[in-house]
């Protein structure tokens, strides 16, 4: 099967730039889009077919798309910034396309090559370049997904689907910059078990998480932490971000069980540590150890740390039977050493000694 080329169909009626400008100023988190969008088909018997670059539109859907009701949908994150000779570039790209083939393979989905995949991101950032925020930590979050866009209610894997990217000018993902969140252990509801999706990026674990999110905020919290689905004790990730606990200059992030997701900034953060000179682990931290190292000091900070969220501090701790400051409540030291060393990789301000930026 040959890979298709990306034919472009540009927009007759792209915003003008001064309202581009005036959403650049204060872009928010995924509320604007730009002014193209991605489209690669897929159908049972011809493989990846009429990949097109067209203007952002909504999608017509028939009521009774295979989607709808049975969520077989998976999608991406990954941002573009400005560097500063003014060129473009993704922060590993490859590691995004390898995640979507092993969520595709999960929900029994096709996998988009790889190479595919990132070309799709390069045409639209390469067409939609004047959305690329100028400065700082800001970026073009792009937002690579899949659907099933068959028609019928059997319940099976679908026939055809639709590969899509979007892209979306992003300035913080926690309005009012580095604040440390508040987070709620839930005790209550679990995301994921071992065997089910939870390391997949697939729509149905955000829809699960929605009502523990808001019992989280009924609670005076900002985020929801997960724990494991068995003991209700080991920790595991939070709704959007993985977590990393500070041990002086030993960081531990939890394991990959299975049913947690396999972050790339949680796997890049293990390497930008130990070329810090930190002692960087996986190991598995309980409620208690969490609790318990808190007040005898030696668990000094802990973050959580994600595509759109970057590095986010944790500032305090909150369950049904226990509430607790995390540390002295502000953000640390080592947190945001470590974020500052991402960011400056990220934005062309360090060597990138690893190879991870991709320039388009
Ligand atoms: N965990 C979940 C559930 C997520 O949705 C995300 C965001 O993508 C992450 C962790 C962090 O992953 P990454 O660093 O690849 O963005
Ligand atoms: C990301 O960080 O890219 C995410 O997907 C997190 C959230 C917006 C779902």
């Amino acid at each position: 099967m040959t890979t298709p080329t990306i034919e472009l169909k540009p927009s007759s009626n792209p915003l003008s730039d001064a309202e581009r400008e005036a959403i650049l100023a204060s872009p928010g988190f995924g509320r604007h889009f730009t002014d193209h969008m991605v489209t690669i088909k897929w159908t049972e018997g011809r493989g990846w077919h009429d990949a097109e670059l067209v203007p952002y539109a909504p999608l017509s859907i028939d009521p009774a798309n295979m989607t709808l009701h049975y969520a077989q949908t998976i999608f991406e994150g990954l941002k573009a910034y400005k560097q500063p000779d003014g060129t473009v570039a993704t922060f590993r790209p490859e590691a995004n396309a390898e995640r979507f083939q092993a969520s595709a393979r999960r929900m029994a989905m096709p996998e988009l090559p790889a190479d595919l995949f990132i070309a799709a991101c390069d045409a639209l950032i390469a067409q939609d370049r004047a959305w690329v925020p100028d400065s700082g930590e800001a970026s073009l979050y792009l937002r690579p997904f899949m659907f099933a866009s068959e028609v019928g209610l059997g319940v099976r894997p679908a026939n055809e689907f639709l590969f899509m990217v979007i892209a979306s000018p992003a300035g913080a993902y926690f309005p009012g910059g580095v604040k440390p969140v508040s987070v709620w252990l839930s005790e209550e509801y679990v995301r994921a078990v071992k065997g089910g999706t939870g390391a997949a990026k697939t729509g149905g674990n955000y829809a699960a998480s929605l009502v523990a999110q808001a019992q989280a905020a009924s609670h005076g919290c900002d985020q929801v932490v997960w724990l494991d689905a068995v003991e209700h004790r080991w920790i595991e990730e939070m709704g959007g971000m993985n977590l990393y606990f500070v041990y002086g200059d030993r960081i531990v992030t939890p394991e990959l069980t299975g049913s947690l997701l396999p972050g790339i900034t949680r796997d890049s953060l293990l390497t930008i540590a130990r070329d810090l000179g930190y002692t960087a682990e996986e190991g598995r931290i309980s409620t208690e150890d969490w609790k318990r190292d808190n007040e005898n000091g030696t668990l000094t900070e802990v973050f959580a740390c994600g595509t759109a969220a970057v590095i986010t501090p944790v500032g305090s701790v909150k369950s049904e039977r226990a509430n607790w400051t995390q540390g002295t409540g502000e953000p640390g030291e080592v947190t945001m050493k470590l974020r500052k060393a991402l960011l400056d990789l990220q934005t062309g301000h360090t060597a990138d000694t690893h190879g991870w930026m991709h320039p388009l």
